[in-house]
């Protein structure tokens, strides 16, 4: 095989995305939280090409921002896919070697596939365009590939432009092309717009190089999850889960245990170590570390939090940013954390709200503790030394320092700092009245014999 020459890739992204019904641009919606042109570019990072162009429409600052620090170029007006790829190559002018062209709205296509189209091109004679291609059960609103009997393309034709004996094929332009860059420009010039939508399309290339006797050869991805596009919401519903499933298998493959893997969401940046057990209804929002041999109890949610090795978490348990969970820590039902370290071994076991907190190791903060941080206007923090035992039911009146080995007696609320080893109780005196309930309950039922005497 011959060497594969320099490499430049171009991804077109300036299209309105008018079926998303969105003002965002298409590519800036996000999947697992990380927006399609991320996705794209992570895996295009991987290729070491020489260089990255996006192409974006005009006022798309966020969009630029995103790509960010690849090179973006505006696409002046967005009358169809050629016309953008003319606008990326205004940028690469004088380049030697393959120009790959992606979609942007296709994010999930993996980097052996976008090798294997490159490769395509130099398989046999070296010829001047090869295509991505895929097999479509239902291929409708794809361009279909028309092909030569000797495989070669003869036409991608768009479905709108496509007759009905057309149609009938089920393998598709992915979008995907790898082109030889010296030519591209001049193919470009060939293109017209006289088609159903009145576009330039970058389908006409492979017909146009055809008349220099420029073969096009089709490469076939073997995953349709990976190269289909996403043009409505319900396309990104379902990349999402594509790419949700891809994930989650990543983790099994690496140790982690999913008991019912389709109802673990994660985000793209969610880390989990081997050994992780994972209990069905799981939520990973964005920035969150989980440890060896955690186990994670169905139905929590999980944002900003670290959670370290040995930690038992939930069931039903919410750790919100700035959560920083030691290890061999428990952590129980209807428990919330915020922007507070909880110590190794600390036990939080059941009904709790700790915000604004650091607690310290071998805790013990029992059922219906809370920290009270906030006055209306103002955040505060507790601090809870080592091996401190907080009981049932009491509020922390945040700022508020609980010294080692304190003892809170349960019921209480603290507003005064606890020194090393000391009991701080706050009751009012229990008052018992002998008999009182007996003579309460006989009253009652007396009021309840008499109404229904009269009646
Ligand atoms: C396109 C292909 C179709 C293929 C399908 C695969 C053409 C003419 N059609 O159709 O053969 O089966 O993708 O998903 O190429 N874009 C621009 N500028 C524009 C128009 C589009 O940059 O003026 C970008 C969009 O941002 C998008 C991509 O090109 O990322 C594809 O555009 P889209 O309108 O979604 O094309 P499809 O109709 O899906
Ligand atoms: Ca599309």
């Amino acid at each position: 095989m011959t060497k594969n020459k320099p490499l430049a890739v171009v991804i077109l992204a300036a299209g309105k995305g008018t079926r998303m019904n969105s003002k965002k641009p298409k590519v800036m919606h996000a999947l697992l939280g990380l927006p399609m042109i991320n996705w794209l570019l992570s895996s295009v990072e991987q290729l070491s090409p020489e260089r990255i162009v996006v192409v974006v429409g005009k006022g798309m600052h966020d969009l630029v921002a995103a790509v960010k620090p690849h090179e973006t170029v505006v696409q002046q007006t967005q009358d169809g896919t050629g016309s953008a790829l003319k606008a990326g190559m205004s940028a690469l002018d004088g380049f030697e070697g393959d120009i790959l062209v992606l979609l942007g709205d296709t994010p999930l296509i993996s980097v052996a596939t976008m090798q294997g189209l490159i490769a395509s091109r130099y398989q046999g004679d070296v010829t001047g365009i090869s295509v991505l291609g895929v097999c479509l059960d239902n291929p409708t609103g794809y361009g279909r590939l028309l092909l030569n009997d000797d495989e070669t393309l003869k036409a991608i034709r768009e479905d709108k432009d496509a007759t009905l004996e057309e149609k009938r094929g089920n393998i598709v332009n992915t979008g995907a092309f790898c082109l030889d860059a010296s030519r591209t420009v001049g193919w470009l010039e060939g293109l017209g717009n006289s088609n159903a939508q009145g576009e330039y399309y970058i389908t006409d290339l492979p017909e146009i190089a055809a008349r220099e006797g420029v073969k096009t050869r089709v490469s076939l991805a073997i995953n349709a999850a990976e190269v289909v596009g996403c043009n409505t919401r319900i396309d990104l519903s379902n990349l999402e889960q594509t790419a949700q499933h891809k994930m989650r298998e990543n983790f099994m493959m690496a140790g982690v245990v999913m008991q019912d893997p389709s109802s673990v969401y994660l985000h793209h940046d969610t880390k989990i170590a081997s050994g992780v057990i994972l209990e069905p209804n799981v939520y990973f929002g964005a920035d969150v570390e989980v440890g060896e041999n955690v186990h994670i109890k169905a139905f929590c949610h999980f944002e900003g939090a670290k959670i370290s090795k040995n930690s038992i978490i939930g069931p039903f348990a919410r750790l919100r940013p700035g959560s920083d969970i030691g290890e061999e820590v428990r952590i129980g039902n209807f428990v919330e954390i915020k922007k507070s370290s909880i110590g190794d071994r600390s036990k939080i076991s059941h009904l709790g709200y700790v915000g604004d907190c650091t607690m310290g190791e071998d805790v013990n903060f029992s059922c219906g503790a809370i920290t009270v941080n906030y006055d209306g206007f103002d955040k505060y923090q507790t601090v809870i030394g080592k091996g401190v035992m907080v009981g049932s039911n009491v509020n922390l009146v945040a700022p508020l320092t609980l010294d080692d080995g304190a003892f809170i007696a349960a019921g209480s609320t603290i507003t005064t700092d606890v020194p090393a080893d000391a009991l701080s109780v706050e009751r009012s005196k229990a008052e018992v009245r002998s008999g009182w309930a007996a003579l309460y309950r006989k009253r009652k039922e007396d009021i309840i014999k008499n109404k229904s005497d009269v009646s």
